[in-house]
């Protein structure tokens, strides 16, 4: 018979459950309301440790002041359930007290590669993110922590702060995982009503053109991303807040592609705000 899944909430609970796993342990974090992106990250955890523990915290440090902390969706019954499917050991969900008691103080700050993209659009996101994901570390001191390619510039940024700070861990970075029309999985995607729905998939096909544009010989970064901003234009509900392309280690902006390259974007489809990005290379 299959252990059943222990769900705790406090350092106190946690810290005892995580005594008695076998490793090699892997973590998956997460903020809840889970998609076949975040399972699948789960059933590569599955497939090279022993135990896997996942963490649901919708993390307040790293959403702006106008942004949707408020209104973020939660399913914790649905969660668990898929959880409990996938054959996880411990469930972690830290209410905001347990990770930020009153008189916190503490932060984790990655300097450059948190600059641009991401970190420019949203100040202050990274190092909520670099705090929390270092708290959830110490926490439940996995062996490998396996995070997703959606997010690639987070990517960048945990590994270089998993280095930093002498981690005794591996970073496994999983692909994206889209729905059937090319559309990255992401929470978020339930904020889209059917017309914006149907529109979003114009992100990928916008990537796609870049790609094929590439595959064709095209090395300018600049041509790439005008691929990508003419394919998106002819989607009126996407609006363009940003392309990019950019050195797949540093994320610095290029202008030309010659090594690996990350072409990235964020697109408001009506107030809701995708990102999604393809790897050259
Ligand atoms: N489509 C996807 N494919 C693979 N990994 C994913 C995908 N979407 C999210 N992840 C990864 O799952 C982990 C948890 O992300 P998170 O809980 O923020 O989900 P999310 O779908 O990104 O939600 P949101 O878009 O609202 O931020 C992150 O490492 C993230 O990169
Ligand atoms: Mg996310």
């Amino acid at each position: 018979m299959a252990k059943s899944m222990m769900i705790v909430h406090t350092l106190e609970e946690l810290f005892p459950a995580r005594r008695l796993l076998d490793g090699p342990v892997g973590l998956v974090p997460t903020m809840g309301f889970l998609h076949a992106g975040h399972i699948s990250l789960v059933q590569q955890a599955k497939s090279e440790c022993k135990s896997v523990v996942v963490s649901i915290f919708v993390n307040p440090t790293q959403f702006g002041p106008n942004e949707d902390l408020a209104s973020y969706p939660r399913n914790i019954e649905r969660d668990l359930h898929l959880l409990e499917e996938a054959g996880v050991d411990i469930v972690w969900m830290p209410t905001p007290e347990v990770m930020y008691p009153a008189g916190y103080q503490t932060w984790v700050e990655v300097e450059s590669l948190t600059r641009p993209l991401e970190g420019s659009m949203r100040p202050g996101h990274f190092r909520g993110v670099t705090t929390v994901v270092a708290k959830l570390f110490n926490a439940t001191r996995p062996d490998r922590a396996y995070f997703g390619q959606k997010d690639a510039q987070q990517a960048a940024v945990i590994r270089q702060m998993a280095r930093d700070l002498s981690y005794a861990l591996e970073i496994v970075i999983c692909p994206i995982l889209r729905e059937a029309d090319g559309l990255a999985m992401s929470s978020r995607n339930t904020y889209l009503n059917p017309e914006q729905r149907q529109a979003a998939p114009v992100l990928y096909r916008s990537l796609l053109a870049a790609r094929a544009a590439y595959e064709q010989g095209e090395r300018s970064a600049e041509k790439l991303c005008q691929m990508v901003k003419d394919v998106l234009s002819t989607e009126p509900q996407a609006q363009l807040q940003y392309v990019s392309c950019a050195d797949y280690n540093t994320l610095a902006e290029l202008e030309n592609v010659s090594g690996k390259a990350l072409i990235s974007m964020a697109v408001f489809v009506g107030k809701t705000r995708l990102i999604d990005n393809i790897v050259l290379g």
